[in-house]
């Protein structure tokens, strides 16, 4: 029987001697989604990625892909992926930019005429501007082109399932809106499933139906972006100010977050605005001049900063 789920997680755990980096993720992702997958540096998001693309071992727990579990089925996991790695060596550096995209391609359809080979190549060179620069080799060029390729090379093998390990690091402004365009394309025209880790989280909010946020190996909150953003009943409060202004006074009465404090305007972050504001005002006995308090919606970046600070678990 066919199912919807593409990705699914049972107990998932991966340990490294005492370090437990993936700790019983439980988890489902559906065909077609953008499924974002985020946590601060270490929290074992890459570790996850390399477990349910068959590089490495779980200690427990187990995973499907397209119901193919990893263990017992691996080659036919490994039929339904392609994976964009976060660790930018695995291209050749002494072959060309064709024929890195090329051998890529020819790996992952090996039955693939050449004839055809070589339009996907093409085609896909021309998507992501770097046709002009087919005959170069990869060592020559800079790491925002050769992370290009890599994303530009795996969108070409025709998989159900992708993983984007960190896809748009380094990429510049107009590159990284050609792959966003190009994952929105593959997810919603071709019914791809997309399973991306990254740091920008204005580009997770972007395209991503559903998001899990990962804390030392545990997933301690998932749903779509503007749930996420809107559960925690935060409020994001800026204050405009001319002098010097004391965080750890604001923040004394445990009612507020210190998110940023630049260019003399603080950010922080409560679920009680009116006692924070009140507070605030206050400070003006003190010498501190307030030019303006607004008040608006979290970003799911202010969610995140607050969730690492606080150290806290949601579930
Ligand atoms: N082969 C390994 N041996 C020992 N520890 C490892 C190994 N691979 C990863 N780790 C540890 O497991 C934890 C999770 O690492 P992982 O690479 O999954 O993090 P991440 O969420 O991808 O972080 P980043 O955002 O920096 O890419 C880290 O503490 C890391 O040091
Ligand atoms: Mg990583």
């Amino acid at each position: 029987m066919m199912t919807d789920i593409a990705i699914r997680t049972i107990d998932l755990t991966k340990r490294f001697d005492d370090l437990i980096a993936v700790d019983h993720l439980n988890f489902e992702v559906y065909k077609g989604e953008i499924f974002g997958f985020i946590g601060a540096n270490g929290a074992g998001k890459t570790t996850t990625i390399r477990i349910l693309t068959t590089l490495l071992a779980p200690t427990e727990g187990s995973a499907e892909i397209n119901e193919h579990d990893i263990k017992k089925a691996p080659q036919k996991v490994r039929d339904n992926i392609v994976l964009v790695q976060q660790n930018p060596y695995a291209l050749d550096w002494f072959l060309n930019v064709e024929q890195n995209i090329s051998t890529f391609v020819r790996f992952y359809n090996y039955s693939m005429p050449k004839r055809h080979v070589k339009d996907i190549t093409k085609q896909i060179m021309l998507d992501f501007d770097i046709y002009e620069l087919r005959k170069k080799k990869v060592i020559t060029l800079s790491g925002g082109t050769q992370r290009r390729i890599m994303v530009a090379r795996a969108f070409a093998c025709s998989r159900p399932i992708i993983f984007l390990d960190e896809p748009t690091i380094g990429l510049d402004a107009y590159v990284k809106q050609l792959t966003w365009n190009y994952i929105k394309r593959k997810s919603h025209d071709e019914g791809s499933t997309i399973f991306l880790t990254s740091h920008d989280l204005n580009e997770i909010e972007q395209l991503c139906d559903r998001v899990a946020i990962i804390d030392h190996g545990r997933i301690i909150m998932i749903d779509k972006p503007s749930n996420i953003v809107s559960l925690t009943g935060e409020k994001i409060v800026t204050i405009s100010y001319e002098g010097n202004i004391n965080v750890n006074q604001l923040i004394h009465d445990k009612k507020a977050i210190f998110i940023s404090n630049k260019d003399n305007k603080i950010t922080l972050g409560t679920d009680d605005v009116d006692h924070l504001i009140s507070e605030i005002s206050c400070l003006q006995k003190y010498g501190l001049k307030i030019l303006s308090i607004q008040n608006s919606s979290p970003t799911l970046e202010d969610i995140f900063i607050k969730l690492v600070k606080e150290g806290k678990n949601i579930e």
